[in-house]
């Protein structure tokens, strides 16, 4: 998968070299591109942002130079997705992060100030282009930089080979069950006077499985209730439905 990250603040993203999103990009499963937004500037002062109409506070960044960016990233890929974040936009989930995850090309384009002028999404869309505005959640960020990070991260980690051991993303918070991951525990048995559960030292797989499932639906039923409402009831078993 290709990902072009547009930007003010290219060296926001240096944290993509680390870890397995950087492991990812050294071998060749993710081919991503920062840019510095102002290589597409035409005037002295590579301004990228004006007044808005209407009056109001804080500055707007102009379409035109946001035009030309995206034009020169999209590179005439008819399968380039632009993806803005903006806390005006739908709120970013796994599932977002999945169906992202099957696109060959996204283009990221890091707004700040007030936003990015709204005939730049309109334009893209008029042409035909997938366009998709996301927030990652209900609060305001500085800029579009960090929402990228974890856009890029969220994607990145469900590419084919990224993840070392693909198990690893079966049983996560936020997959297919519908419910938050259960509490997990490693060594040593006993510390500062706590104990994990006796299940887990068990062996008995089966039990395991049903602690398991019992924390999972009792933490989400805690922390995520809006999650809970959301469960098929008809996937529920009668243990379930009982807790
Ligand atoms: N830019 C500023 N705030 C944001 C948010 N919550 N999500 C995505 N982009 C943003």
């Amino acid at each position: 998968m290709r990902i072009d990250v547009v930007t003010v603040f290219p060296d926001y993203l240096a944290a993509l070299d680390l870890s397995l999103i950087g492991k990812a990009r050294q071998a060749g499963l993710l081919d991503l591109r920062v840019h510095d937004l102002r290589e597409w500037t035409t005037d002295r002062h590579r301004t990228v942002d004006d007044t808005p109409f209407g009056g109001g506070a804080g500055m707007v960044m102009r379409p035109d130079v946001w035009g030309c960016a995206i034009d020169a990233v999209l590179d005439g890929d008819p399968a380039g997705h632009l993806v803005i974040p903006t806390p005006s936009g739908e709120v970013f989930t796994q599932r977002h992060a999945e169906a992202l995850a099957a696109e060959q090309h996204l283009v990221v384009a890091c707004g700040r100030y007030e936003g990015i002028d709204a005939r730049v999404a309109e334009h893209y869309r008029a042409a035909g282009r997938r366009v998709s505005e996301v927030s990652i959640g209900d609060y305001v960020l500085n800029g579009g930089e960090v929402a990228a990070l974890v856009l890029v991260e969220a994607v990145g980690r469900l590419l084919p080979g990224v993840v070392g051991n693909p198990e690893s993303l079966v049983e996560e918070s936020h997959g297919a069950a519908g419910l938050l991951e259960y509490p997990v525990y490693t060594k040593p048995p006993v510390w500062d006077g706590l104990e994990i559960p006796e299940v887990l030292l068990s062996g008995h797989h089966a039990r395991i499985d049903r602690w398991r499932r019992d924390r999972a639906l009792e933490r989400t039923a805690q922390r995520r209730p809006d999650m809970v409402a959301a469960l098929d009831v008809a996937r529920l078993d009668k243990h379930d439905r009982a807790l």
